[in-house]
């Protein structure tokens, strides 16, 4: 297959490398001209350290290799998908199938990353998410993750082209919970570094990570996601791999944030994409239009956007009116 990639931060240069491993002619863009000649001529990313570049990955700053593409994957940040598809959505020939890898949720409309591929080019779009550090990725370690579309076929298509002996992929039509859940276990685990950056102990984060993950079923259920979804990689997975690794962009943010450091200046610190600040406040926007409560969400908001007092966040939560752990059939 000919594959372009959109975007070459550290996940779609490990995921670019990968499908080269897997024969497939692959094209990484990146919208600078110098940043891609730096990288053709040394074979290396500084986002992705201590990786050499596949010997057969073609890099470019131009969209030429589009028109030629039969799979077109996004891999720019959330806040920048809408422009990307833009860029190329008059170069992209019928037959290519296109491919999110992006974790968010359009703060202003509420869309996930498929339906903005959806708005922009008028074609149905497969997301590709579940844990998955691009750095042991990149390693070749084994890892699992789901291909999801309404269109079964285009999900198994997207399954065969990423699948190999360390990189498994399964195929789910519930790209509603599947999308759901990359964007919101953002959230959880920049919550989850905050608890760490306060001193606060495993039993907090077991409680946080625990109630994070009801919050996200509530609000998946209520959005048309499927229960087992929330069980499965893209859910349980993708939360407990984000809330424990150092790997985690979003869980060293919080880090910074629990030990007293603004939230500008950690963003800075981190100096990659945090997905879960924008997703905060998509999740603050979401609960407040479907009804649903979300207080872990609500309070990483008034943190990340209010200036609240982390501090003032845990009581908050702490002494919320008394529940039952499941108020319904399902989860509340
Ligand atoms: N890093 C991972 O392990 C990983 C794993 C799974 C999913 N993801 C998701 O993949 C997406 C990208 O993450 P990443 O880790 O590659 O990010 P990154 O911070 O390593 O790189 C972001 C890249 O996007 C580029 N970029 C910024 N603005 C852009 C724009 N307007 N147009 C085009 N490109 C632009 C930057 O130049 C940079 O190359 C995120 O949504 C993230 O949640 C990342």
């Amino acid at each position: 297959m000919k594959i372009t990639m959109l975007g070459s931060g550290a996940w779609g240069t490990a995921l670019a490398n990968l499908l080269c491993e897997n024969g497939h002619a692959v094209t990484l863009w990146t919208r600078s001209p110098e940043k891609a000649a730096a990288m053709a001529c040394s074979r290396v990313n500084p986002r992705l350290q201590g990786v050499m570049l596949h010997a057969a990955l073609e890099i470019t700053a131009d969209l030429d290799s589009v028109a030629q593409s039969d799979m077109v994957v996004f891999a720019t940040p959330s806040y920048a998908i809408a422009e990307t598809a833009r860029l190329v959505r008059d170069r992209l020939p019928s037959r290519a199938i296109l491919v999110s890898v992006t974790k968010g949720i359009e703060p202003e409309t509420g869309l996930r990353m498929t339906e903005i591929l959806t708005r922009e080019t008028g074609r149905v779009a497969v997301a590709l998410s579940g844990p998955s550090h691009a750095e042991e990725v990149s390693r070749n370690m084994p890892t699992g993750c789901v291909a999801a579309c309404e269109q079964v076929a285009l999900a198994e298509t997207v399954q065969d082209a990423f699948m190999n002996d360390t990189f498994r992929v399964y195929a789910s039509v519930d790209v509603v919970g599947v999308e759901l859940s990359a964007a919101m276990k953002n959230v959880i685990a920049l919550c989850a570094g905050i608890s760490d950056g306060l001193g606060l102990g495993d039993n907090s984060k077991a409680l946080l990570v625990t109630r994070g993950l009801t919050e996200l079923a509530r609000l998946g259920l209520a959005l048309g996601g499927r229960m087992e979804t929330f069980s499965g990689l893209a859910g349980v997975g993708d939360m407990i791999v984000t809330c424990t690794s150092m790997h985690s962009r979003n869980r060293r943010a919080g880090i910074l944030i629990g030990q007293g450091v603004t939230v500008d200046k950690a963003m800075e610190q981190v100096g990659a994409v945090v997905e879960g600040y924008y997703a905060a406040r998509s999740a603050y926007q979401l609960s407040r239009c479907t009804g649903v409560d979300m207080p872990i969400c609500r309070e990483a908001y008034q943190v990340l956007y209010e200036g609240a007092n982390p501090r003032t966040a845990v009581v908050h939560l702490m002494q919320r009116e008394k529940k039952h752990e499941f108020e319904d059939s399902s989860w509340s």
